[in-house]
């Protein structure tokens, strides 16, 4: 497990490029885990950048998104298959029907998860997953409480993450009460992971993932766990850490 200590949002975002860089040049057809939330963003942008500018090619790229609100049209702003569009895929030479985020829209859930999994499994797996963190500890939206073996499953949000993503949202109710993300099992599985934060406000959720006890009620501590992992992380997010890790 590596954690690097970086200045701030940007920097985290170049660091992050590098690794994902270096490592989609070892390897094609190259299977992205991505995420949504304002976190990765500078991410993105550094990927966008290189896209254009130096040639990083993502023609043969597949990715395959953690989570999606269950019921939000994908034109509304809100929708994780809107953000990623808008953020990433309308910016880059990736081919759109090689992007995957799970329908939130599906009568039928449950069967969704279980072709997410299939589909993932069928492609040979995911090579890199970029994850954030909840102020809860919650990767994906597997909130406290999770599973550490769960899979691709409609989950319902806690009141903490609803309050935290309602700064997106005109009010407060119409943010989605339910969800359906990754499992902590489908990110374990992963060939290799990121977790970047960034902010004061994730400093707890951080201290308590990286050094804590692995715990559902923490559900990034379960990335402990995890063969390959680098946590990316900006000074004031990382002020609660005891341990040397630079
Ligand atoms: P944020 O969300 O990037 O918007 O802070 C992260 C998360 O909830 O995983």
């Amino acid at each position: 497990m590596k954690v690097i200590i970086v200045s701030d949002k940007n920097h985290m975002g170049r660091v992050a490029a590098d690794l994902i860089e270096a490592d989609m040049r070892t390897k094609t057809p190259y299977v992205l885990g991505l995420a949504t939330g304002s976190t990765p963003v500078p991410l993105y942008q550094e990927l966008i950048r290189r896209n254009r500018e130096t040639g990083l090619d993502f023609s043969t790229a597949i990715s395959f998104n953690l989570d999606e609100y269950i019921g939000l049209e994908v034109t509304h702003d809100q929708s994780y298959r809107y953000f990623m569009n808008h953020e990433l895929f309308n910016h880059i030479n990736i081919n759109k029907d090689s992007t995957f985020v799970p329908d939130g829209l599906a009568e039928n859930i449950e069967e969704v998860g279980k072709d997410y999994e299939k589909a993932i499994r069928a492609i040979g797996g995911i090579d890199y997953q970029v994850m954030g963190i909840g102020t809860n500890g919650h990767i994906g939206f597997n909130e406290p409480g999770s599973s550490l073996a769960s899979r691709t499953r409609k989950v319902r949000l806690t009141e903490n993450t609803i309050l935290d993503n309602s700064r997106f949202f005109e009010r407060k109710e119409d943010v989605p009460t339910d969800v359906i993300t990754m499992g902590i099992g489908t990110i374990l599985d992963t060939r290799k992971a990121m977790l970047l934060a960034s902010g004061s406000n994730k400093a707890e959720a951080i201290a308590k993932s990286i050094e804590g006890p692995i715990t559902a009620t923490v559900p990034a501590s379960s990335l402990q766990m995890h063969p390959n992992v680098t946590w990316i992380v900006t000074e004031d997010a990382a002020v609660n850490l005891q341990l040397e890790w630079n």
